[in-house]
């Protein structure tokens, strides 16, 4: 989820180019001639950015070197731009897969958007996919697909409703004063079928003559809800700060939430995050409560939903410890859907985008996981135990016991990982911390304390596991002060994003130093005061903004997703973009896949054989007045696009996509 969408409010100005420009192969050379010679493309970026526009001497220094090298990634680039559609790069399919509403057991209900139902939406796929996770059964020609629904947006799900949260109409009675009215439209129903339609789903396919789909019937077939019975492990599991009324032991809690992306482990199971989890609850803390510094630190409650309304563990009056059993990373067996999904405290407890890891050279698995907040920190997970590659069942708890680290970069190009460990530096009673468990529950004000460093809304960090560098997508800080610059986060107001690439001591992620550096600085190349640092091998297409989700291939190549380019921000749709990491050519971007108009980009992944990349359109249709052509609200009843079923009365659905290359071969092999 875009938690800032700093734009979403802000119009686009009139009149201006759609940018959807359909040359492929322009360098930054070409694209500077033709924004000097098209002044209103230019006053258009020059409204986002209010800068001065010329080209920026980093891209012009490297551009006679980048330009002899050959790139590693072999396919025509799609052109960027905005409209109601996907588009693939030359060459390629990009088959929907399953979306939104689709049943997926035997005795599934057809989706009937007019007619939901809580019952119905527990049997078919849920909204908004974000991770994806493969797991192979048949190699890359079949396995399971583990799926994260992030969350719902009322106003393009159901008939009639718009928006819902912070809804106000004027007093009749005193025209200054508003009167709210939010909620006014929910119904029970409309409340559990949202509930219904977060989580996650677990589906079997399979590729037949080329093609995926999803195997009818599969004995693995799985939806995990808000309302899914889960198991609290770890050394917060039965703390004082997890019991409520109904779970008094603290061990035992309903759903998972908000969980956008994740991570596959070498034995098999799938970690999916809970991000933005203050979401979800509402009512008011007295200011002496013991817990008001916690909450207000993880920003409890927004009251974005009103569960609260039907369901008391919303409501932090009457369970203020529920936020506390949320935001966390789970751990699932997909291969067994009885099993009873486990949320691991180890891992710590804040809004976590993902969860990849690494099996490191001593056996221990590593996971990295950025906090997505602005001013937020990046952290590590070692586990106390070694992975087993021959017994599946000896590494089912290797998550529950290890250590947690946080982030410090230093000015000079090195890092610290600071332990997250009770009595540990200033990790004392005495400081408000009585134990581990209370330590991973606020893990956010031990980070503080450590002396972790802020930075720009950490999402992805992933690992090359061909060069075992480690990569953080820093999507954006529009809030970050030239006074509060530092060199890990070297831009004020922050739009665009930019990537962190850690080398970690010997090679060995349990090591707590590592040297860094900013790989790539995002936004358009061509104005000077972005400061962008795209090779000038990159064209007009092939640079982005808000880097968000990546994935690396088996060749070790990277493939980065956005979230948050639009009309307005960067005049393009969110998208998949190839970036190389290594040699001349090293900050050189081209543009694979484009969503339709309002769609993040999330969920790369690929098949071993690196023949599929599977990608997750989520929440098309969402922008409507940051697209200039369309410039209204986007709801059910008139959405900025229709994709993927494009028939009348049918909304946007968020949906899978299947990319595959036309006739065969590895993707951009
Ligand atoms: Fe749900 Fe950080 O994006
Ligand atoms: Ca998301
Ligand atoms: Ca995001
Ligand atoms: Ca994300």
């Amino acid at each position: 989820m875009g938690q800032d969408h700093v734009s979403r409010s802000r119009k686009a100005e009139e009149g201006e180019d759609e940018g959807s420009n359909t040359s492929v192969n322009a360098t930054l050379g070409d694209v500077i001639a033709e924004r000097f010679n098209r002044r209103d493309l230019l006053k258009g970026a020059l409204a986002v950015t209010a800068i001065s526009a010329t080209v920026s001497p980093l891209a012009l220094a490297e551009r006679a070197e980048a330009q002899g090298a050959k790139p590693t990634f072999d396919f025509k680039e799609v052109a960027a731009g905005i409209d109601e559609r996907h588009h693939i790069a030359e060459g390629y399919d990009a088959d929907i897969l399953i979306r939104w509403g689709d049943p997926i057991f035997a005795d599934g209900s057809p989706f009937d958007p007019r007619a939901q139902m809580a019952d119905k939406q527990r049997r078919q796929f849920g909204y908004n996919n974000d991770f994806l996770g493969y797991f192979p059964i048949d190699g890359s020609n079949r396995g399971l697909l583990a799926v994260n629904h992030e969350y719902t947006a009322e106003e393009l799900m159901f008939p009639g409703l718009g928006k819902q949260d912070e809804q106000t109409v004027p007093d009749p009675n005193d025209p200054k004063k508003k009167i709210d009215v939010s909620f006014a439209k929910m119904t029970r129903e409309i409340a559990e079928v949202e509930m219904a339609a977060h989580g996650g789903s677990v589906i079997e396919i399979q590729r037949q003559d080329g093609k995926w789909s999803v195997v009818p019937n599969s004995r693995y077939a799985r939806r995990i809800t808000a309302e899914t019975e889960m198991e609290i492990t770890g050394p917060a599991a039965g703390h004082a700060l997890m019991q409520t009324a109904a779970d008094p032991a603290g061990r035992r809690v309903k759903g998972m939430l908000n969980n956008c992306a994740g991570g596959v482990t070498p034995w098999g199971t799938w970690v999916t995050c809970e991000e933005n989890i203050n979401y979800y609850f509402w009512g008011k803390l007295a200011d002496s409560h013991p817990q008001a510094r916690s909450y207000k630190r993880y920003g409890v409650p927004v009251g974005r939903y009103n569960w609260g309304t039907w369901h008391d563990r919303f409501d932090i009056n009457k369970e203020p410890n529920e936020p506390n059993r949320f935001g966390w990373v789970v751990e699932i067996d997909p291969f067994d859907p009885a099993s009873v999904p486990k949320k691991r405290t180890a891992l710590g407890r804040f809004k976590h985008e993902g969860a990849a890891g690494i099996t490191n050279k001593d056996g221990r698995y590593v996971i990295y996981s950025g906090d997505d907040e602005r001013f937020d920190y990046v952290y590590k997970f070692v586990s106390r135990g070694t992975v087993n590659p021959n017994d599946r069942a000896a590494n089912m708890d290797l998550l529950a016991e290890g250590t947690l680290y946080v982030a410090r970069y230093a000015a000079d190009g090195t890092g610290e990982w600071l332990p997250l460990v009770h009595g540990h530096g200033p990790l004392t009673e005495a400081n408000g911390f009585k134990d581990q468990g209370e330590v991973l529950i606020h893990a956010r004000l031990a980070a503080d304390r450590l002396g972790a460093t802020k930075m720009d809304r950490p999402e992805d960090v992933e690992v090359n596991p061909r060069t075992n560098k480690v990569y953080a997508m820093l999507t954006n800080n529009n809030r970050r002060t030239a006074q509060q610059v530092d060199a890990v986060n070297p831009r004020a107001d922050n739009r665009f994003g930019h990537i962190v690439e850690m080398t970690p001591e010997n090679l060995d992620h349990a090591s707590t130093r590592f040297a860094w550096e900013v790989m790539l600085k995002c936004g358009d190349p061509s104005i000077a005061d972005v400061g962008a640092t795209f090779s000038s091998a990159t064209s007009k297409d092939g640079w982005f903004g808000m880097p968000d989700n990546c994935a690396f291939d088996s060749m070790g190549r990277l493939w980065i997703t956005t979230d948050g380019n639009s009309g307005i921000t960067t005049r393009r749709n969110d998208g998949v973009w190839a970036v190389e990491t290594e040699g001349p050519l090293r900050g050189t971007s081209k543009h694979f896949f484009r969503c339709p108009v309002g769609a993040e980009m999330c969920g790369p992944v690929f098949t071993p054989d690196d023949g599929t990349m599977f990608v997750a359109v989520q929440h098309p249709g969402e922008d409507g007045e940051e697209w200039p052509a369309f410039n209204r609200p986007s709801t059910f009843d008139d959405p900025s696009t229709r994709w993927p079923d494009f028939t009348d009365g049918v909304p946007p659905r968020p949906a899978i996509v299947a990319i595959t290359r036309r006739g065969g071969g590895k993707i951009a092999g």
